[in-house]
């Protein structure tokens, strides 16, 4: 466990214990392009984002930020930074194109560049396994509502430790499991762009088990000393008031926001109110004998992912749920009303609300002692511009990584143990549904030219880390 000052003096700086890891993050389909090169077959996300309607402006992957050809340019903007770690994720179907079978060398041959290339600039390269482009193959099968999904995946993570196992150290299987299911399976607005209830169960399910297998996968192929993670995107949920019907709300929106994930992973077993709230439309039989336990394979770390609370208050009879239609919550629908938390907001319109995350870290701290955190993504999007100068200014975005830092910190001196932060994201890239309108870089991407400019942010991040912390 590490310690840092609990009540540091008015003006003094913020110093985080030594060792603690800062790292930038990004995710594969979000940055490489490349998308039909050296054999990487379809994943569902091109599928989803060549579907018309689906993505704001009708944006692709494509190209996107075209890592995949300036990846030695993308490693030099870290290497100034002086990032101790960067958080990647390997595209499964450049590993495998239709998502079985053996491994794809000239996808592999791409990995082994990026992390020589982290290696020699003296960068740990944190590889997760899953950021959300399932071979589109698996997806004609079923998808991840299907158990076949989660055997695939503990194969494929077993060829990528095969082949990088010998220079990666640091794995994560899947990346926020939760969007991937109820974004994808339920509320429709993510890849594959399913809205089937009772399927997103079953998906959130056999990712749990995707994650146990492929944890064991990894265990079989790696050194004792590698790190194995899972990163969540946990909502720091809030009820309006203290009465008892808002508390229920909350409650039902933890079980199938963060419990489905937090108790089969480190329990084992199923939340019981999760079963019960979601009686109407399964009855979980298709959790095997075995499935919970293998889900509860000990990690070195969870990742944590955050942005913004949720406020949550109990819907009364015939009130819209002022939340988007479908919804991604089964079980709470027509129960629970979202609220807008106060305060400004993003360019995501998503509030600025740093507590949220302390109390986050601090529930973990309580209910997971033990478990060592990183705080895998947080960051801001702001519609920055590259201004006369050449100069991208962007005092939001520090403000906002400086006040979550605070928090994170806070959190420490209080006994939570987080070992790292990573900053979503190095590049401006492809936000998923909303298409490249969103900006979370803190390197401007021109999409046109393919033109980085490290905004001052990063100047920002780069000094924090030098000082260990922030300055006062
Ligand atoms: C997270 C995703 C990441 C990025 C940020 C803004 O949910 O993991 O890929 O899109 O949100």
């Amino acid at each position: 466990m590490t310690t840092v000052d609990a009540s540091p003096s008015a003006g003094a700086a913020l110093l985080f214990p030594p060792g603690f890891r800062w790292g930038t993050a990004t995710a594969a389909y979000q940055i490489e392009g490349a998308a039909g090169l050296d054999g990487r077959g379809p994943s569902i996300w091109d599928t989803f984002s060549h579907t018309p309607g689906k993505v704001l402006g009708g944006d692709t992957g494509d190209t996107a930020a075209d890592h995949y050809h300036r990846m030695a340019e993308d490693v030099g903007l870290m290497s100034r930074l002086g990032v101790s770690d960067y958080r990647f994720s390997v595209a499964w179907p450049r590993v495998q194109p239709t998502g079985r079978g053996p491994a794809a060398q000239r996808g592999l041959d791409f990995y082994r560049r990026l992390v020589d290339a982290l290696l020699e600039a003296g960068i740990r390269p944190v590889a997760t396994l899953y950021h959300w482009d399932l071979p589109q193959e698996l997806e004609d099968r079923g998808g991840w509502p299907e158990r076949g999904t989660a055997e695939r995946f503990a194969e494929y993570a077993g060829l990528v430790a095969q082949a990088l196992g010998d220079r990666v150290a640091s794995w994560t299987t899947l990346n926020e499991p939760w969007c991937a299911a109820f974004l994808g399976y339920a509320a429709g607005v993510h890849a594959p762009g399913r809205i089937e209830p009772a399927a997103a169960l079953r998906a959130a399910h056999h990712l749990n088990l995707a994650h146990g297998l492929g944890v064991r996968a990894l265990r079989a192929q790696l050194p004792r000393s590698a790190e194995v993670s899972l990163t969540l995107n946990l909502h720091a949920v809030r009820p309006l008031t203290d009465a008892a019907p808002d508390r229920d709300a909350a409650r039902r929106i933890d079980a199938v926001g963060n419990r489905i994930f937090l108790d089969p992973v480190f329990h084992g077993r199923l939340p019981p109110d999760l079963v019960g709230d979601t009686a109407a439309l399964t009855d979980w039989s298709f959790v095997r004998d075995g499935d919970l336990a293998a889900a509860r394979e000990p990690l070195d770390w969870l990742g944590v992912n955050y942005y913004s609370p949720t406020v949550v208050a109990a819907a009364g009879p015939g009130e819209p749920a002022a939340e988007r239609a479908p919804s991604p919550w089964p079980g709470a629908e027509g129960r629970v009303r979202f609220l807008p938390a106060p305060g400004p907001r993003t360019e995501m319109d998503w509030p600025v609300d740093p507590d949220g995350l302390y109390e986050l870290l601090a529930r973990l701290r309580e209910e997971l002692p033990g478990v060592p955190l990183v705080i895998t993504e947080n960051g801001a999007a702001y519609a920055d511009r590259v201004g006369p100068d050449g100069e991208v200014a962007d005092p939001q975005r520090i403000a906002y990584l400086r006040r979550h830092l605070e928090s994170v910190h806070r959190a420490i001196a209080d006994g939570a143990d987080v070992r790292g932060y990573f900053v979503w994201s190095l590049l401006d890239n492809f936000e998923w549904a909303y298409g490249y309108g969103k900006r979370f870089g803190i390197v401007h991407v021109d999409f046109a030219t393919q033109r980085r400019t490290p905004k001052d942010s990063a100047r920002w991040y780069a000094d924090v880390i030098a000082q260990g912390g922030l300055a006062p």
